[in-house]
């Protein structure tokens, strides 16, 4: 798939967005390299600090269905990745981010150059 698929699939799964506090709907979709895709919300809670975002709802689908780092191909967001979620996105070892910038334009990034001199746990 595409990025700009997985940024459509991604759009039309962020309606289902619980976000009641914010109103601000995000949706992503990721596929495998098998290619299985996984569709993700962000869901509010009254406890603000609760809620989850979008990318890391899709990513822990796709692990629940049995996806490890090195399984997930590419994803598609429906706006610029948060500072925590580039962190999922870097485990996660996902080649392709793809998701419309500020200007509107979709671009695509490795999560290296999402989160450049990423910290990783010590062996
Ligand atoms: N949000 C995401 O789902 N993903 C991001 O990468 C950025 C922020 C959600 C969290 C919250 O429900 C809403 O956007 C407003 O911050």
């Amino acid at each position: 798939m595409t990025g700009e698929e997985l940024v459509a699939r991604a759009r039309a799964v962020a309606a289902n967005a619980y976000a009641p506090y914010s109103n601000y709907f995000v949706g992503a979709a990721v596929v495998a390299r098998d290619g299985r895709v996984f569709e993700g919300v962000n869901v509010e809670n009254a406890a603000y600090p609760l809620g989850i975002c979008a990318e890391k709802a899709a990513i822990s689908c796709a692990v629940t269905d049995g996806c490890k780092p090195g399984d997930l191909e590419a994803i598609g967001i429906t706006a610029s990745p948060c500072g925590g979620c580039r962190q999922w996105l870097w485990e996660f070892r996902i080649d392709r981010v793809t998701f419309p910038n500020s200007a509107g334009e979709i671009v695509t990034y490795t999560p290296a150059e999402l989160l450049p001199e990423a910290w990783e746990l010590p062996e």
